[in-house]
């Protein structure tokens, strides 16, 4: 299960929405085939380990799949019917899928065909790498973070929407990576009026693009601005950041990033619609001409955060609260 798990993992940012999913097939204690899921919309890992199988299965033979073969018609059918019929006699599974609608129907159609089937091993850890996946499942709506870069008092922007950049090019560099963990970015008109930014993620290596949204009244918008450039955009009218969010769950979504001014992050907060807020703050005061993050001299405290990390980028200070 370490192997199939392991094989998954170069696969994280090509797959989500997906989750990251190995199989193995072994015959007594070798392996004979190893596939993974490598792209989203593309083959899930039980078919490409299948493909990849140079021998014909005998009732020697074994699979270890880290997560529970799907049952669905999807692009590639159902991975239950390709084991079924592929003979294998045993199945080893990690984790069964999160999805109530589906968990255990896998499972149950393989042992009606007559398969054994082992499963939760190393399930703990097919779940943590899988954090978005299966929590999306498990609670019917994304898991939501915030991401702030804040000066040393507390500043958000300057009160004249003259533009700067309040932390060093090292933590933005992370941010892009912090992006790229996420199905979706969200922000606010004003913050695409004011900064035009682009919001995409920009890694060196090929990843499935969040999608952005952007919560706004204003109708019209003209295309050309750096927002609208790269990947999919969708404009929502909503001012209700529940119906906002079921919206959002109804789409293939396990995790939003909210990157936006005081006003939309403090309604977020406020509406009890954040999991966890990320801070990147650094050690300059923008001084009195600015805008503040929140009110109040702990605000964090107000909304029942804990402080979980703590790292030092270059003279920044990126710290991670959860709830
Ligand atoms: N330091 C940072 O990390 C950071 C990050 C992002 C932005 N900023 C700064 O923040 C500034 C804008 O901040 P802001 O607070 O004025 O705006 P904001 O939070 O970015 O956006 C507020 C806008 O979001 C829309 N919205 C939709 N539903 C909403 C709801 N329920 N509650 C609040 N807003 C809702 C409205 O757009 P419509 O008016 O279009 O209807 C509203 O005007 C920018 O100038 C930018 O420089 C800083």
């Amino acid at each position: 299960m370490e192997r199939a798990i392991e094989i998954s993992m170069p696969f994280k940012y090509l797959v989500k929405p997906n989750p990251m999913v190995g199989a193995l097939i072994l015959k007594g204690d070798q392996i004979v085939s190893e596939g993974a899921h490598q792209k989203y919309g593309e083959a899930h890992a039980e078919v490409n380990c299948f493909n990849l199988l140079k021998e014909e299965i005998t009732d020697e033979h074994v699979m270890i799949c880290s997560l529970e073969p799907c049952n669905h018609h999807g692009k590639t059918g159902p991975c239950t019917e390709k084991i079924i019929s592929s003979g294998i006699k045993k199945i080893i599974i990690g984790s069964l899928d999160p999805n109530p609608k589906v968990a255990g129907k896998g499972m149950k159609k393989l042992q009606d065909a007559g398969v054994e089937v082992v499963q939760g091993i190393l399930e703990d850890k097919v779940k943590e790498l899988n954090h978005f996946f299966f929590f999306k499942h498990i609670n019917e709506r994304p898991f939501i973070s915030i991401k702030i870069a804040s000066s040393a008092d507390g500043k958000s922007h300057n009160l004249d929407g003259s533009s700067t950049w309040i932390t060093s090019k090292k933590s933005r560099k992370d941010v892009q990576l912090v992006r790229a963990e996420f199905d979706a970015i969200l922000t606010g008109g004003n913050t695409v009026r004011n900064d035009n930014p682009r919001m995409n993620a920009r890694v060196n290596f090929e990843i499935n693009q969040p999608k952005k949204i952007l919560l706004t009244s204003q109708n019209k918008w003209n295309e050309n601005m750096n927002f609208f450039q790269t990947s999919d955009v969708e404009i929502i009218a909503e001012k209700n950041l529940h119906t906002v969010i079921n919206n959002i769950s109804r789409q293939n979504i396990n995790s939003v990033l909210v990157e936006a001014g005081p006003k939309l992050v403090n309604a977020f907060l406020k509406e009890g619609l954040c999991d966890e807020l990320i801070v990147y703050k650094s050690p300059d005061n923008l001084g009195d001409a600015a805008v503040s993050w929140f009110e109040g001299k702990k605000p964090f405290d107000n909304f029942d955060f804990n402080l979980t990390s703590s790292y030092t980028i270059d003279r920044d200070k990126k710290s991670i609260y959860t709830k």
